[in-house]
């Protein structure tokens, strides 16, 4: 049994070969996902091997190792890695796991080093990976000089960038990283052309959380228009009631709620090759920003990029980006499966290189106030992604609905185009979560 699939593989379109009359050759419309695909041990377990082994995987940005010896840890699924700046300026990606008896070599966060000792017995390794010296090594009860020491490290053989963004794969084979991000690199390019030097540069600390819930509901929700009227309707109403003076700063417009639902089924929906969804929404009153608080700044990113470019670039844009990266507003958020039904998510915001501090400042604020311990937003989120998966706990029903726009999604090359508040950038993870659970 395919678990993801309905009675009819013909709803998943295989990466390779998308075909929107197979979309629409399912004759009951159906498009949905078994209860197993968010609970089975076994699923997860072939996860981390076949889609977190298979495909790139973000690991951090490059602002977080801007100088030679700077190092990050982060993850690449169940996998502890850690990102060096070498002597040579490239950046490796290793297994943070030391080669004698596999502890943790590398425990900071981020920092700057010239070698990592092993916290358990000692063994250094260079920020290139390489074993340097083993421990008292010809100690009584030492190694023979024929010991043969590993290398070192184990290095990701595939690590590339895209504007800063730092992607690694264990799987040699993984296709470009250009051409994985595919439609999303469009996100990722008005975002950080929102800074008039490109830059982007993650100085805050990341808010960390973890819900008891499948790492695919926060895939899934980073680019859900359709639930924000109704889990954040909390927000939404203090909205209402205060507008901006609640300090968003653009973040989530207020005013009525009214407004508020015509901001949500506005703009398009993507289901991209690869599995990445995406929303986007050109700005529409242009004359505010242009002649508003941060008008300089906006003109001059107008001559910079040219009226219709500046739309985008200030309008509303997010990303899930298969597996584990998300981009909305400003901020890069990534999360790492730890079980079934336990994730970890980070969320960091960002700053604009060369905006005015001001607007900086503005952004940081409005995210906190929305996403950060005492935001208004997170929480509602990782509620409603906990009482998900105790949803999921019986299995007296099996299948999960996502159909909504099914019938609207048109196909554009090797992606679909879906209207405001489509399930398409849903389907899109579950599109490429089937192809590389089937392989
Ligand atoms: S586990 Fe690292 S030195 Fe022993
Ligand atoms: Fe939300």
């Amino acid at each position: 049994m395919s678990l993801s699939a309905c009675e009819s593989p013909l709803h998943f379109v295989p990466a390779s070969a998308p075909d929107a009359s197979m979309l629409t050759h399912c004759a009951d419309h159906r498009f949905r996902v078994h209860t197993r695909a968010y609970t089975d041990p076994g699923v997860f377990a072939d996860e981390m091997k076949k889609v977190f082994g298979r495909t790139w995987i973000y690991v951090g940005h490059d602002s977080e190792v801007p100088a030679v010896g700077d190092f990050k840890t982060s993850h690449v699924g169940m996998q502890p890695v850690v990102i060096t700046r070498g002597a040579d300026d490239a950046i490796n990606v290793f297994v943070n796991r030391c080669v004698h008896r596999g502890a943790v070599v590398c425990r900071e966060a981020r920092g700057n080093a010239q070698e990592f000792a092993c916290p358990y017995h000692g063994w250094i390794y260079g920020t290139d990976g390489k074993l340097i010296a083993v421990s008292e090594r010809r100690e009584p009860g030492g190694y023979s000089p024929d010991f043969d020491a590993p290398e070192g490290l184990f290095r990701l053989p595939r690590v590339e960038t895209y504007r800063g963004f730092i992607f690694a794969s264990f799987n040699p084979d993984v296709p470009a990283l250009t051409d994985f991000l595919g439609h999303a690199k469009t996100v990722i390019d008005r975002k950080l052309n929102l800074s008039p030097t490109g830059r982007i540069v993650l100085r805050s600390r990341p808010f960390v959380v973890r819900y008891q819930g499948n790492w695919k509901f926060q895939a899934e929700n980073i680019v859900d228009a359709y639930h924000f009227l109704h889990t954040h309707k909390g927000f939404v109403q203090l909205q209402a009631k205060f507008g901006d003076s609640t300090g968003d700063f653009g973040v989530h417009k207020g005013g009525s709620i009214k407004a508020m639902r015509k901001l949500r089924f506005a703009g398009s929906t993507w289901n991209c090759q690869y599995g990445h969804g995406i929303l986007e929404n050109p700005a529409g009153d242009m004359d505010g920003y242009l002649n508003g608080e941060f008008g300089d700044f906006y003109q001059s990113l107008q001559a910079q990029h040219g009226a219709d470019e500046l739309a985008w670039i200030a309008g509303k844009g997010a990303a899930s980006i298969f597996p584990n990266l998300g981009l909305i507003h400003q901020q890069i958020r990534t999360w790492r499966p730890i079980a079934p039904d336990m994730t970890e998510v980070a969320i960091y915001p960002y700053e604009l290189e060369g905006a005015p501090a001001a607007f900086n400042e503005g952004m940081l604020r409005s995210q906190e106030r929305f996403y950060g311990p005492a935001g208004h937003g997170a929480a509602d989120d990782v509620d409603i992604f906990a009482r998900n998966q105790q949803g999921l706990a019986g299995d007296a029903v099996e299948w999960l609905i996502l159909e909504r726009g099914l019938d609207t999604d048109v196909a554009e090359g090797q992606d679909f185009r879906g209207l405001p508040a489509s399930e398409a950038p849903q389907r899109a993870l579950w599109r490429e979560w089937n192809r590389l659970m089937s392989v």
